[in-house]
C-alpha cells in the first residue's frame, strides 16, 4: 500500500470527535436538490455537478450566501430529520464517535419554519443515531452575529422549551464587523441559564477579537482562531489557559484565509502546544468530511500518525463531554494507538 493509502485506512479508523460542524454545511448536493424540488423552491441549480461548481468563494461572505441559500430548501420535520441523519451517519462512517452540532435557527425564521419543527426532525435523527449505534451527540444554540443582539436575546428565550438540548451557545456569521462585544449582554444572559459557550474568532477577523471572545464572552473555547499567531502575547495565554481552538483546515482554504494547505498554521499551533483540533466545519461545501481534513494535513503537511493522534486526543479533551466519558474515548484511542 502507498504511504497514503496506509494513512487513510489508520485514519478513517481513528476513534475521534468532531467540534465545530454547522449542519446546515452538510447538506449535501443531492439532498439540496431534492428538497429543493419537493418544496417547490426555484434554484438556479439542475444537477449536483451544477451546485457544486458554485462552491467556488473568494471570502468568508461568498459562502455564506450560498450557504444561507441552501438552508432556504429546509421546510418541515422530515427535511431536517435527512440533514441530520445524513451528518450523523457520515460520522458513524468516517468513526467520528463523538460529535459537537451547531444549529442556527435563525438561519431558518425568514422561510417560515419554527423552532419547534427543526428541533423535532433532529432529534427524531439523534435519538435514531444514539440508539443504533451509539452515537455521541451533543448540540450547541448558534447565534448570527450579522443579526442584532436583541434578535440572538430573542432566539435564546425562543429555546426555552429546549433548554435541556443544547450544552452551549456559539456566534458564527459575518465576523469583519461584528465584533464579541456586541453581543456581551448575550452571553451574560446565557451564561446565567447555565448554557457553555463558544464563538467563531480570528478567522477573517483580527486577533483582537479572539481576546474579546476570551474576556468579555467568557468562552471556553475559540471556533478558528487560526489569526491568534498575529499576537504573541495572546498565544502564549491561550497555551497556558489551555483555551481549545477547533481549526478548519479545508474551510480555510477555500475561504483563501490561507493561500494553500502547505500555508496552514495547524501544525505550528499544535508543535507549539496550543491545544487544536481539526474540524470540517462545513464539509459538503468545502469538499471534505473530517477524515478528509486530516488527509489534506498529510498530503500538504506531513500530518504524521503520532501528530494525528493528539489531534484526536485534543477533541475529546476539548469536548463538553463529562470526564467519565472524556476518559472513556481517550482511552478507546490508547488501545487504537496501540494497534
Ligand atoms: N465562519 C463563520 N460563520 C460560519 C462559518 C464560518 O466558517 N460556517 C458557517 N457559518
Ligand atoms: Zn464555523
Amino acid at each position: 500500500m502507498s504511504d497514503n493509502s496506509d494513512f487513510n485506512a489508520w485514519v478513517s479508523g481513528l476513534p475521534k470527535a468532531e467540534l465545530h460542524l454547522h449542519i446546515d454545511g452538510s447538506l449535501q448536493a443531492h439532498r439540496l436538490l431534492a428538497l429543493a424540488e419537493k418544496n417547490n423552491v426555484k434554484l438556479d441549480y439542475k444537477t449536483t455537478e451544477e451546485v457544486e461548481a458554485a462552491y467556488n468563494f473568494v471570502d468568508l461572505q461568498s459562502f455564506l450566501d450560498l450557504y444561507y441559500l441552501g438552508a432556504s430548501v429546509l421546510k418541515d420535520e422530515e427535511d431536517f430529520y435527512h440533514l441530520m441523519m445524513d451528518y450523523l451517519l457520515k460520522c458513524r462512517e468516517q468513526n467520528i464517535v463523538h460529535c459537537e452540532i451547531m444549529v442556527e435557527p435563525q438561519t431558518y425564521f425568514p422561510n417560515g419554519v419554527s423552532f419547534a419543527t427543526v428541533m423535532a426532525g433532529f432529534k427524531k435523527a439523534i435519538k435514531e443515531a444514539e440508539q443504533g449505534w451509539g452515537q455521541s451527540v451533543l448540540l450547541i444554540l448558534s447565534l448570527l452575529r450579522h443579526l442584532s443582539e436583541q434578535e440572538a436575546i430573542e432566539t435564546l428565550t425562543q429555546a426555552e422549551p429546549f433548554r435541556d438540548d443544547f450544552v452551549a451557545i456559539g456566534l458564527a456569521s459575518s465576523e469583519n464587523g461584528n465584533p464579541p462585544e456586541k453581543f456581551e449582554k448575550l452571553y451574560r444572559v446565557a451564561r446565567e441559564q447555565g448554557y457553555l459557550a463558544i464563538a467563531h474568532a480570528g478567522e477573517e477577523g483580527p486577533a483582537d477579537y479572539i481576546w474579546s471572545a476570551l474576556k468579555k464572552l467568557k468562552v471556553q473555547r475559540i471556533d478558528h482562531g487560526v489569526r491568534c499567531v498575529e499576537d504573541a502575547t495572546l498565544l502564549q495565554y491561550l497555551k497556558k489557559e489551555n483555551i481549545p481552538l477547533t481549526v478548519c483546515p479545508l474551510s480555510n482554504v477555500c475561504l483563501c484565509v490561507f493561500d494553500s494547505m502547505t500555508e496552514h498554521n495547524i501544525l505550528e499551533l499544535l508543535e507549539e502546544g496550543v491545544k487544536v483540533t481539526v474540524n470540517s466545519d462545513d464539509p459538503s461545501y468545502f469538499r471534505g468530511f473530517l477524515n478528509e481534513n486530516y488527509m489534506a494535513l498529510h498530503e500538504a503537511l506531513n500530518l504524521t500518525k503520532p501528530q494525528a493522534l493528539v489531534l484526536a486526543k485534543n477533541s475529546f479533551e476539548a469536548s463538553f463531554l463529562t470526564a467519565d466519558q472524556k476518559a472513556q474515548y481517550l482511552q478507546k484511542l490508547d488501545v487504537y494507538s496501540r494497534g
